[in-house]
């Protein structure tokens, strides 16, 4: 049967949450404490740049079975499941900040009347949930109710896709009666066969570090792979190709780039890794991966430098704000730390990505003189530049009219940091061209 849901944040996790369960038949409220958030939400805009979601969004608003409420009080009261989707983001010492989970917490002890299913989809440490057990048993005792850890594994520009068919749903449940309200609420997926794995608590929380910090793991070794290949003269592309034909270790996530950025890797690999602190146990992989992920970013800036004698007063074309290609998410972007350094070394940055820019420029913070300037599209970037950066595998890059940049261009260096130019092509034109991970 069909369940009332309200889900509490309407970030990426949340707001994608909210629309898919609603297209599975749920009615869902999604609250957020900002109220232009809101109403833009309920006028069928979303927040965030996602393929399909407007749609998404739009078919079921008018259903009537989606809305959206600053009203948390009232959402938690009508609600028999409600999915926590606020902000987890780390600390100095890369924990992760609990503050918000712990405030809604809070609100659901204060509005609890009946039997109420409480479902993390947060990324929050090992142990939280069992803490949020604790909490809620203190601040609403005698109240039934059952908590519940749903990792989210969503990827940034495909997280529509993703929600509608996952490779797995994972639920930490220990309760036989929030099991089924589970169940009805996935059972649209039962028709294509989604596995859901049951599993408890603990053991939930840590699929989901133990995922991406192996995804983290698997980038930063081919990132390192590919330094190497350049070294020695190999081309990581085939390496990494027929690594991947082994159905052992699998084609995917091994296309070596400027380092591995967004909302999770960077913060759930520093997590884990303080979590094996807090407990004692050694995490010295993940920690090495989170060390040299930061120097395959600083690399860049240091390549580039090699590959233009230097770059002080030099004009460099960025090509690429974002963390990936397909969001306008800079959070962690391998961009940010190198055009830093490269602002740091001197440089005169000419900048362009189709949708990232304006988050890049508030994440950058403002910057002194003329250091930085942003253009409408790629060609006008390259105007007067001395070198060209890919940092972002935008499809449009790949086919750069290559041609006109080289009249634009003074210099003729160009880094392609996630090979997606025909190197060849690039070389015939008279550039000096380099790529990662070959010779
Ligand atoms: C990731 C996880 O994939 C997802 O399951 C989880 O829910 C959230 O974190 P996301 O951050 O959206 O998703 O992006 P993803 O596509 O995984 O890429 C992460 C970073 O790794 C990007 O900076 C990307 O450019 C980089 N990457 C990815 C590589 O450098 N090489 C690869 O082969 C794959």
């Amino acid at each position: 049967m069909a369940k009332k849901i309200a889900v509490i944040g309407t970030g990426y996790v949340g707001l994608v949450t909210s629309v898919g369960l609603s297209d599975f038949g749920n009615y869902v409220v999604g609250v957020d404490i900002n109220a232009k958030i809101v109403d833009k939400l309920n006028g069928g805009t979303p927040t965030i740049f996602e393929h399909g979601l407007e749609e998404y969004l739009q078919r079921n608003l008018k259903t009537k079975r989606l809305s959206f409420t600053t009203d948390i009080d009232s959402a938690l009261k009508s609600a028999e499941i409600v999915f926590l989707a606020v902000g987890t983001p780390p600390k100095d010492d890369g924990s992760a900040d609990l503050t918000q989970i712990q405030t809604v917490v809070q609100s659901i002890a204060k509005n609890i009347n009946a039997f109420q299913v409480i479902v993390t989809k947060s990324t929050v440490p090992v142990g939280t949930n069992r803490w949020i057990e604790k909490q809620l048993t203190a601040a609403a005792p005698g109240k039934d109710f059952a908590v519940v850890s749903n990792p989210e594994f969503l990827r940034e520009g495909k997280a529509v896709q993703d929600f509608f068919h996952p490779d797995r749903i994972v639920l930490g449940c220990e309760s036989d009666l929030a099991r089924e309200y589970m169940e009805d609420v996935y059972r649209a997926l039962n028709l294509i066969h989604v596995p859901v794995v049951w599993c408890n608590l603990e053991t939930a929380e840590l699929i989901k570090y133990a995922s991406n910090a192996f995804l983290a793991t698997k980038i930063t070794y081919i990132n390192q792979m590919a330094n190497l290949a350049e070294a020695v003269g190999a081309d990581i592309h085939v390496v990494a190709r027929s690594m991947g034909m082994d159905g052992r270790i699998s084609p995917k996530f091994l296309h070596p780039g400027p380092g591995y950025g967004g909302s999770c890797f960077p913060k759930d690999t520093k997590a884990i890794a303080a979590t094996g602190d807090e407990f004692g146990v050694d995490m010295s992989v993940i920690k090495e991966v989170v060390r040299a992920n930061e120097k395959q970013k600083a690399r860049v800036a240091d390549r580039l430098a090699f590959l233009t004698g230097t770059v002080k007063g030099k004009t460099i074309c960025v090509l690429g704000l974002a963390f990936k290609a397909e969001t306008d998410d800079v959070r962690e972007s391998p961009a940010l730390t190198i055009v830093e350094r490269l602002l740091e070394l001197g440089a005169v940055i000419h900048a362009h990505d189709p949708e990232a820019m304006a988050n890049f420029r508030f994440y950058l913070g403002e910057q002194p003189g003329d250091q930085i300037r942003y253009f409408d599209t790629s060609l006008e970037a390259a105007v007067g530049a001395d070198a060209l950066l890919i940092v972002t595998e935008w499809n449009e890059y790949r086919n750069l009219d290559l041609e006109s940049i080289r009249e634009r261009m003074r210099g003729d260096v160009i880094y392609d940091t996630r090979n997606v130019l025909d190197a060849d092509k690039a070389r015939d034109l008279g550039f000096t061209y380099a790529g990662i991970g070959r010779s």
